[in-house]
């Protein structure tokens, strides 16, 4: 450890410190709880951000963890002190978590910032939580490490292994087409889920843990440790070890968050077939950082990258054998020569020496560059006078056919309107309609809502269609699948070209060309601007009002406007 901080350099030198009437009540109210001078004297704080709740399933097991974080922080000279914050949990919070990404951010950014904290443990796994912690921790530049939940492990049903999302999908479509009864899907609903801990298929948790780690932000193999693997706690409390002397080192985001960091995880991101929302996550991410991340790259990075993780929803396997197959780091190995190895990382390490020696033990689970489980890239963005700044296809996940496609729209005027609409016995649809779900977008939603997986017409089900092509401006869940087109910016609700689609409109998609184009002339898309009105706003008051003001649109990362940028706050007055 090479220390470059002195004790009185310390953040919280200013509150435990010095000698004046403040700093006396930081210390006796300290005292008053059992800690003494011992506790503080010369020593680090390390804040301990823990996103646990009851309600989150995902993030069960992180009162446990802040304990093991504590006891490395402590080992190491630390002093440990656990914040909680907002739990963004997938599953309950509606209308959707992303309306609740910011507001995690800045209370990760504040909780930092107000009080006497030196160094970070970040503590969350579940979708919005990873990107949200980051972001905040990123804004208030002190050294941090990100503790990924982990994901749970693999479910289980009469012989077969279940992914979370995906199979629930696969299956409620089964059900709906008259093929998976109610003891069976009552036998599901018990066996999907077997442990705490994130899904465990390749969706936006798994996804955007690997892509932390992949940044250098996590130990070396963390996002890979299945949550009730013993290997977690572990993995814990050497990161409480490690923060510690990150702060002495001055180890700050800035020196770990570069342009070659973030290229690195979107590489990453690739190969492992991660969720459309990463894009999202990590364009507001690197504009955080101050590095101009935009779509275009990562379209560039996708015809580099092949898909070399083979994990549904793209692949065959769950997490939990990505775990026993090597894990990110021999992911990273197999991918060693497209990747920037100098980058540095929360270690101090760079990313080849973390990745040394690192193995594949499970070729079927993590395939090499000569033989990958997809040619091209996980995530291919689309442009033309439908979607002008915008938008993602999943090419891995969608039936190749699709990929190349002119077809009629059906064309929904929100979710509600489809929901409707979309078992009508007499819908005239046919596999190679398209279709077009408006309004669910960031203000839409508002918040964007993963309702992009349109659900396939009842009538067509029965005809053993399971997959057509969908476009909306909303987005899909990491763990769904099909030939989704999402996050049309701008969207639809402020008048983005999706908002004057009618019912019987042509549009063409051609994932080669990367275009998407809708066959109406340039008069007539006039015409109907002209007569469009604007909707009203949802929330007439309070976070959601705030939200709708100030949310930037799919292509800028979906962050606030006031939170963007990378300049400097100045320390809080102790007066
Ligand atoms: Fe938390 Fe999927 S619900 S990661």
């Amino acid at each position: 450890m090479k220390k470059i901080k002195r004790p009185e350099d310390l953040r919280s030198y200013r509150w435990f410190g010095v000698d004046d009437m403040r700093s006396f009540g930081h210390r006796s109210r300290m005292r008053g709880v059992g800690y003494d001078a011992g506790d503080w004297d010369g020593k680090p704080v390390i804040g301990i951000i823990n996103t646990w709740s009851d309600i989150n399933p995902c993030h069960t097991h992180l009162r446990a963890r802040a304990e093991s974080v504590k006891r490395g922080v402590l080992q190491a000279g630390g002093f440990p002190l656990e914040l909680p914050a907002i739990s963004l949990a997938e599953t309950f919070m509606k209308p959707t978590t992303m309306l609740y990404r910011n507001m995690l951010a800045m209370e990760t950014e504040e909780l930092l910032r107000c009080q006497p904290i030196d160094g970070a443990i970040l503590l969350g796994g579940c979708d919005k939580t990873t990107p949200a912690l980051i972001m905040g921790a990123t804004s208030m530049g002190i050294p941090m490490i990100y503790v990924p939940a982990g994901p749970m492990l693999r479910g289980n049903w009469r012989g077969e292994f279940l992914g979370s999302g995906s199979d629930v999908w696969k299956y409620w479509t089964e059900k709906r087409a008259g093929n998976i009864n109610e003891q069976e899907w009552n036998e599901i609903e018990g066996g999907i889920a077997r442990s705490f801990g994130t899904c465990m298929v390749m969706g936006t948790a798994a996804t955007m843990m690997a892509i932390a780690e992949a940044l250098g932000l996590s130990l070396p193999g963390a996002s890979s440790i299945p949550a009730p693997d013993s290997n977690h706690p572990r993995m814990c409390e050497v990161a409480g070890r490690r923060i510690v002397d990150m702060v002495w080192e001055d180890l700050t985001p800035d020196k770990i968050l570069t342009a070659a960091a973030f290229d690195n995880a979107i590489k990453v991101h690739m190969a492992m077939g991660g969720s459309t929302n990463a894009i999202i996550h990590v364009v507001a991410m690197a504009r955080r950082a101050g590095v101009p991340v935009d779509m275009e790259r990562f379209d560039q990075l996708s015809r580099q990258v092949p898909v070399l993780a083979n994990v549904r929803p793209s692949g065959k396997y769950l997490m939990e054998d990505f775990f026993y197959a090597g894990g990110l780091r021999a992911l990273m190995q197999n991918l060693r020569e497209l990747l920037d190895l100098s980058c540095l990382t929360v270690t101090g390490k760079t990313v080849g020496e973390n990745i040394e020696g690192a193995k594949v033990y499970l070729e079927e689970v993590i395939h090499s560059l000569n033989d990958p489980v997809y040619a091209e890239g996980a995530t291919a963005v689309l442009k033309g006078n439908l979607a002008p700044n915008g938008c993602v296809i999943k090419p891995a996940a969608a039936d190749p056919r699709f990929l190349k496609h002119r077809g009629k729209a059906i064309a929904f005027e929100d979710y509600n309107h489809m929901m409707r609409e979309i078992d009508r016995d007499d819908l005239d649809v046919t596999s190679d309609h398209i279709l077009v779900l408006k309004n669910a977008g960031p203000k839409g939603g508002p918040g964007m809502p993963e309702w992009g997986m349109l659900p396939i017409p009842k009538r067509l089900l029965g005809q053993g269609v399971r997959d057509m092509i969908r476009i909306s401006d909303g987005r899909m869940s990491g763990t769904s699948y099909g030939a989704c087109i999402l996050h049309v910016a701008p969207e639809s609700f402020v008048g983005g070209p999706l908002a004057l689609v009618k019912t019987g409109d042509e549009i063409e998609i051609d994932v080669d060309k990367r275009s998407i184009h809708l066959h109406v002339s340039d008069a007539e898309l006039a015409k109907r601007k002209a007569a469009w009105k604007a909707p009203a706003p949802k929330y007439p008051r309070g976070y959601g009002a705030m939200f709708s003001e100030h949310i930037g649109q799919a292509d800028q990362g979906c962050d606030f406007d006031f939170l963007q940028g990378n300049a400097k706050i100045p320390e809080p007055e102790i007066h």
